[in-house]
């Protein structure tokens, strides 16, 4: 009989040893807000399930679930076993680590905007600090529709559940809150928002999520261009021909209709996912990896944005197609979508990153739901070689130098380069040499939320977004918003389910004489 598969130990597979932290959170509570929603489900409770697993989380180590359904205790320790037998990444659930871990579970009914209610949310946390030892210390987290962020901020702040003065417990207690995505749906929504934050919390104490930065692989573009001597000298507009920067998904919008037709594939992806691919991708080396050193970098980029022409975006919606073998409806066909909608499934826009480092070095961003797999990477793409000197060789498909950092599936890098094909005459071809994260490490990455949530817990907001960092992305996402209203509605659907998105995004690369990589 085949044995299962067992994760090598430290000795066996000394690469594992990133697995000890290098210090510990202290102990908290924490309040997930809309802990009955499908985010708590799906990603929370897992994400905090394998931290307890890996014996991350501190001692004491509490979660308040507040949200409106009307659970006790033990139906939110139910709910959450379910979730976590369905939605976690380690399989099958250890019960000696769920049961202790669940004795830290607990459940507050209440409407978000009943003041009396934070009244007794407070009483519950200070009974938990005495109890359990959380030390006054506290995670806000806002997991709950977006119109509710600022209704519970106000709240949190009135009641003064934020302030250590309040809690009567250790001395430099401390109080952070982490937002769920969306920040607001456009800029002045988004600074209305910051301005909310700012009346309660601090900035170093708020925690914006943008669940990719969480991501190994995107943490790992760091790496791979500040750690190595050998990248940082050609990355850049004298070797780089031109950046594709690619989230493709091959599911539709599943059952988010009202908020898909409210907010549409350049808010989804292109205000913050592809955003912050852009920003590692382009920001200088920072000094060191302090938070607001990496962040000032990142802004920098967007700062350096060029204002984007009509002709540099292409919008697209899908239509019925096949995915996967299988028939799948079109977007004006999904539940809560209007039959005429005309927000966009599919974006494809060229960029210009005006700086030194980057003039007149096309970036070509692209995001797309029901394309024909799901992959995430960032391409660059370098200049050919100035001259070859093998006139009379045949050669079969040579292309250019592509560094590809693939976020995923396949986590990775790879680098395509010319070579000899074996044999007594001199031929080439371009082949690839990969680096496969799961191969390499043989230990599973953790799930960009563990990552995140215990980040917050140290409290290191690296890996989060800055108030200017999400403040000018909408800037970019507003001025496109703005041509698109002064054009006349699009003709939609123009692509169908299962393929690369509309005929004009290949248009908007090919008039430069580049085409779309096929992930
Ligand atoms: C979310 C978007 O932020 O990211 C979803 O709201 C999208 O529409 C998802 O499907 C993609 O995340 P991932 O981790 O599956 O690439």
């Amino acid at each position: 009989m085949a044995q299962a598969p067992t994760t090598p130990t430290l000795e066996q597979n000394p690469l594992r040893e990133w697995l000890i932290l290098p210090r510990s959170p202290d102990p908290s509570a924490m309040v997930i807000f809309g802990a009955s929603g499908d985010l708590t489900a799906r990603k929370l409770m897992p994400a905090l399930y394998n931290l307890a697993l890996n014996r991350y989380l501190p001692s004491g180590f509490t979660v308040v679930g507040a949200a409106v359904t009307p659970w006790s205790d033990e139906d939110f320790r139910k709910n959450m076993l379910d979730a976590v037998t369905k939605y976690s990444r380690t399989q099958p659930v250890d019960h000696q680590v769920w049961s202790s871990f669940a004795e830290g579970l607990f459940y507050l009914p209440m409407s978000f905007d009943d003041g009396e209610a934070y009244a007794r949310l407070g009483a519950c946390l200070e009974k938990i600090d005495r109890e359990r030892g959380t030390g006054g210390n506290r995670v806000f987290y806002l997991a709950t529709l977006p119109d509710f962020f600022p209704v519970i901020i106000k709240q949190i702040g009135a009641a003064k559940l934020h302030l250590e003065s309040q809690r009567g417990t250790t001395a430099g207690a401390w109080s952070r809150v982490i937002v769920e995505k969306p920040f607001g749906h456009d800029l002045p929504s988004a600074r209305e928002l910051n301005d909310v934050l700012h009346t309660v919390f601090r900035e170093p104490e708020v925690y914006r999520i943008d669940h990719y930065l969480g991501k190994e692989t995107v943490q790992n573009t760091f790496v791979f261009r500040f750690a190595n001597g050998i990248f940082e000298p050609i990355w850049n507009r004298r070797y780089v021909d031109h950046v594709q920067i690619t989230v493709a998904e091959d599911i539709g919008i599943e059952r988010r209709g009202a908020y898909y037709e409210k907010a549409g594939a350049l808010r989804d992806i292109v205000q913050n996912h592809l955003m912050q691919l852009l920003s590692i991708t382009a920001m200088e080396p920072p000094v060191n990896f302090d938070a607001e050193t990496v962040r000032d970098e990142k802004v920098k980029v967007l700062k350096s944005i060029r204002p984007v022409l009509e002709q540099d975006v292409v919008r697209g919606q899908y239509g019925p197609g096949w995915v996967a073998g299988q028939p799948v409806k079109g977007y004006r066909e999904e539940e809560h979508v209007a039959p005429d909608s005309i927000v966009e499934t599919y974006v494809a826009m060229r960029l210009f990153v005006d700086n030194w480092r980057w003039a007149e070095t096309p970036f070509y961003l692209r995001t797309g739901k029901r394309l024909p797999s799901r992959a995430s990477e960032i391409a660059i793409q370098f200049k050919s070689a100035p001259h070859l000197p093998f006139q009379k060789t045949a050669v079969v498909g040579l292309t250019p130098n592509v560094l590809v950092m693939r976020i995923q599936p396949h986590e990775g890098t790879s680098l395509k380069i010319a070579a000899k094909i074996p044999g007594p005459v001199m031929r080439m071809r371009t082949v690839n040499m990969d680096f496969f994260y799961g191969s390499s490490f043989l230990i599973e990455s953790p799930d960009a939320y563990e990552r995140l949530i215990l980040d917050c817990m140290l409290g290191d907001p690296t890996l989060f977004a800055r108030e200017d960092e999400v403040e000018r992305a909408w800037g970019l996402v507003d001025q496109i918003e703005a041509m698109w209203a002064k054009q006349p509605p699009p003709r939609f659907p123009n692509y169908a389910a299962g393929t690369w998105g509309p005929e004009e995004a290949d248009a908007l690369i090919e008039r430069d004489g580049r085409r779309w990589r096929r992930p």
